[in-house]
């Protein structure tokens, strides 16, 4: 769950959000609706810690974790739906990148070997094989 307690954000004399609580819970999907210029983009920005709010804040159950993409348009055309879903956690996607690469070079070394074995530990760690899976959920 993220929670949002007492969240304010002014820009100069703008006051763009006075005291805002909300809940975020397990298994729903949310929308931001708003007028152009209303501040979506700024609220997901406080949501993901990239911009600090002038009071107030953002808590996430002890445990779980983040996944941001960022809004761009086009910056995931060339990438299939669940490999862009997964991009959203960068560690994760940055190992499965490297394990790649490292299994698709011909010159397998022994130091290669212990790299592989140190990422297939790092990917454990982050539940990498229930990552597909899971990325419908998202
Ligand atoms: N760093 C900043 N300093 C001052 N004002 C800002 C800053 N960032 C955003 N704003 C202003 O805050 C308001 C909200 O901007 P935001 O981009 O969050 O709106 P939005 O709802 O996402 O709009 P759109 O529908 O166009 O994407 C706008 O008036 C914008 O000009
Ligand atoms: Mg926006």
């Amino acid at each position: 769950m993220v929670s949002v307690s007492n969240l304010s954000l002014r820009f100069g004399k703008r006051v763009l959000f006075d005291d805002v609580d909300l809940k975020f819970t397990t298994g729903n999907c949310y929308g931001v609706i708003g007028a152009n210029g209303a501040g979506k983009s700024t609220f997901l920005k406080i949501l993901t810690g990239e911009i600090e709010p002038t009071t107030g804040k953002v808590e996430i159950t002890p445990g779980e974790r983040m996944a941001v993409l960022s809004q761009n348009h086009f910056a995931f055309d060339d990438f299939p739906v669940l490999e862009t879903v997964i991009m959203g956690h960068k560690h994760l996607y940055e190992v499965i990148k490297a394990k790649e690469a490292l299994y698709a070079k011909e010159d397998f070394t022994e130091e290669d070997g212990h790299l592989a074995g140190d990422l297939e530990a790092q990917f454990g760690e982050m539940n990498g094989w229930d990552a597909e899976s899971d990325a419908p959920n998202c």
